[in-house]
C-alpha cells in the first residue's frame, strides 16, 4: 500500500466514527490527509458555482476560479461557446492563465510559451520533434453546466447528474431572472479555518440570533417561533404576484433519491418594515426579473452541497466557502443585481453590500474561534440542535461521498 492509499484508508475508516446527531470528530478539521481527500473526492466530484455568464460577455473574456491545488479558466471562445479549461499546461504543467479575469485572444503559457486557442486546442509550440502531434495536447477541459446564467464546473468527467433536480428548481427561480443579472460586487473574507467549518456555519441559523445583530433584526429565519402564520400568509398573498410558493423544498440528504441531485429551496418572510436585506429595510436596487413588488421575501437556494444563494426582490447573493489549505478558507460573497442597473443611479455598492458585509465579518470571527477550539486536545464533538438539521444532511452526503 502506498502512503497515499494508507492515508485514504484512514480517512474512510474515520468517516465511520461519527456519531449520528453529533458534530464531526476533530480530525476532519485538523488532518492534512482528510483535507487532501476532501479536494479529490468531494470538491473535484461536485459541481462548483464559479460565476455568471455576464462575466464572459464576448469571445476572449475569461475568469479564473481556484480551490485547493486546482485552477480552472472559464472563457468564451471564438464560436461564442463558454468553456472551462483546467489551468495546467500540457507541456510541463505550469499554470497557463495567471490573471484573475480579463480579455485575451489566446491562452499563452508563461513558462515556454506553448499557446492555446480559446477552445483549449494547442496552437503554437517551439522546437518539438517532427512527429509531435498538437492535437494530443489540448488543455484538459472541466465539465461545465449553465443554469439560468449561473456557471458551474466540475473536474470529474462523470459529474453528478444535476439535471432532474434543476428542472424541478427552474420554475421556482425563474421569476428572479437570474440569467439577466450582473455581478455588482464580490468580496472575499479569508478565515483561518477548515472549509467545512465555514460551510457548516452557513448551513445553520442557530448562531444567527447570538452572532448576527443586523441580520436578526430583519430575518425571521433566526427564530422559527417568530415565523408566524400571519407573516407567512402575508408573504404568500403578496408574492402570489410572482407565483412563488412560501414553502420549503428539500431534496438534500437522507430523503433524496439521488445524492447527486441535491437542491434546496426555502422562501420565508422578513420582519415587517423590511422590504429587502438592507440597513434601512428599504430597497437597494431595482426589482429583479418578473417581480412586480418589493414583497419582503427572502429565498434560500442551494444547488449541490457547495453552492448557496439568497434572493431578495432587488438583489441576489451567492455564497461559497473555498478551501485554500487545511485551515485557510475564503468566504466568497457575490452580489448580483439587474443587468441593466447602473451603479450610482440605481444602486450603490455601500448600501447593496452592507448587510452581507457585516454579517460575513461576524461569520469570519465565529468560524475562526470555532477552529481554534476544535484544534484543542479537549475538543469532543457535541450534539447538534434542532436548528442544525442542515449540518446533519450535509454530513450524510459528505460522509457517503468520501467513503466511496
Ligand atoms: Fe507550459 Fe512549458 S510548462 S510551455
Ligand atoms: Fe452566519
Amino acid at each position: 500500500m502506498s502512503l497515499d492509499q494508507a492515508a485514504i484508508a484512514d480517512v474512510k475508516e474515520l468517516a465511520t466514527t461519527r456519531q449520528a446527531g453529533f458534530a464531526l470528530p476533530g480530525a476532519f478539521y485538523t488532518s492534512q490527509a482528510v483535507f487532501d481527500h476532501d479536494i479529490k473526492s468531494f470538491w473535484n466530484r461536485n459541481w462548483i458555482w464559479v460565476g455568471h455568464v455576464s462575466q464572459v460577455p464576448e469571445p476572449g473574456n475569461f475568469f479564473r476560479f481556484d480551490y485547493g491545488a486546482e485552477s480552472v479558466v472559464v472563457v468564451r471562445d471564438r464560436q461564442s461557446e463558454i468553456r472551462a479549461h483546467v489551468n495546467v499546461c500540457r507541456h510541463r504543467g505550469s499554470r497557463v492563465c495567471l490573471e484573475a479575469s480579463g480579455k485575451t485572444s489566446v491562452l499563452s503559457c508563461p513558462y515556454h510559451a506553448w499557446t492555446y486557442d480559446l477552445d483549449g486546442s494547442l496552437r503554437t509550440e517551439r522546437e518539438m520533434d517532427a512527429d509531435f502531434n498538437r492535437a494530443d495536447y489540448s488543455l484538459f477541459s472541466a465539465s461545465l453546466k449553465i443554469f439560468q446564467g449561473l456557471i458551474f464546473v466540475c473536474l470529474s468527467d462523470q459529474p453528478p447528474d444535476l439535471q432532474p433536480a434543476l428542472e424541478r428548481l427552474a420554475p421556482l427561480t425563474k421569476p428572479f431572472g437570474i440569467e439577466n443579472l450582473k455581478v455588482a460586487h464580490s468580496a472575499s473574507y479569508p478565515v483561518p479555518a477548515n472549509w467545512k467549518l465555514a460551510l457548516e456555519n452557513y448551513l445553520e441559523c442557530y448562531h444567527c440570533a447570538p452572532a448576527h445583530k443586523e441580520y436578526s433584526r430583519s430575518h425571521s429565519l433566526k427564530d422559527p417561533a417568530s415565523m408566524t402564520e400571519e407573516l407567512l400568509s402575508a408573504l404568500a398573498e403578496n408574492s402570489s404576484l410572482a407565483g412563488l410558493p412560501v414553502a420549503e423544498l428539500n431534496e438534500t440528504g437522507p430523503d433524496a433519491e439521488n445524492l447527486g441531485s441535491d437542491i434546496y429551496y426555502r422562501r420565508y418572510p422578513l420582519y415587517p418594515g423590511y422590504k429587502t436585506g438592507s440597513r434601512s429595510g428599504k430597497p437597494v436596487a431595482p426589482l429583479v426579473g418578473e417581480l412586480t413588488g418589493y414583497d419582503g421575501g427572502a429565498t434560500d437556494v442551494m444547488i449541490g452541497p457547495l453552492n448557496s444563494f439568497l434572493a431578495y426582490a432587488d438583489y441576489i447573493v451567492g455564497y461559497r466557502f473555498v478551501p485554500r489549505t487545511l485551515q485557510e478558507t475564503d468566504i466568497q460573497i457575490v452580489w448580483m443585481v439587474r443587468g441593466d442597473a447602473v451603479e450610482g443611479r440605481d444602486y450603490t455598492i455601500d448600501d447593496l453590500t452592507w448587510l452581507w458585509d457585516v454579517t460575513s465579518q461576524d461569520d469570519e470571527r465565529i468560524i475562526r474561534y470555532n477552529q481554534q477550539g476544535v484544534n484543542s486536545v479537549a475538543f469532543r464533538p457535541g450534539p447538534l440542535s434542532n436548528m442544525e438539521w442542515g449540518i446533519e444532511t450535509f454530513y450524510h452526503g459528505y460522509l457517503q461521498r468520501i467513503g466511496e
